[in-house]
């Protein structure tokens, strides 16, 4: 009996965590949209790139061409962030 009030006290946590339900990732999705709205406003409002469908390879060839103008203002780690997020919102 012990022993299975143990397992149970073990269990326990196991099937209370595994109910709650997970709330979905969204901080990096909420940061990289942050960073989109402020980088790609500097010049045109965001509604440019938004009014937009592209497949990852054109928009990596926009972002690196706004990117290029843009001198030091918009980071490559912060290039691939908006990649990715236009691809994820504006893919075709
Ligand atoms: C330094 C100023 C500047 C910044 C910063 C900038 N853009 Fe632009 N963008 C422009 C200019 C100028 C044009 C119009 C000429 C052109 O299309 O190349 C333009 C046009 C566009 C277009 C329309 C191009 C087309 O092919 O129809 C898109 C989409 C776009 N920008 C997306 C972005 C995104 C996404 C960002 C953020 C990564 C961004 N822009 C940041 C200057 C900028």
């Amino acid at each position: 009996m012990r022993v299975l009030f143990k397992i149970g006290l073990f269990l326990l946590p196991l099937i209370t965590f595994s109910l709650i339900p997970t709330p979905p990732v969204q901080g990096a999705d909420s940061e990289a949209k942050a960073l989109f709205e402020k980088r790609c406003s500097l010049c045109h409002p965001v509604s440019r790139p938004l009014s937009k469908n592209m497949s990852g390879d054109e928009w990596r060839q926009t972002v690196m061409r706004m990117k290029a103008r843009a001198g030091d203002r918009i980071s490559d780690e912060e290039a691939e962030i908006i990649i990715n997020y236009l691809t994820e919102i504006r893919g075709k």
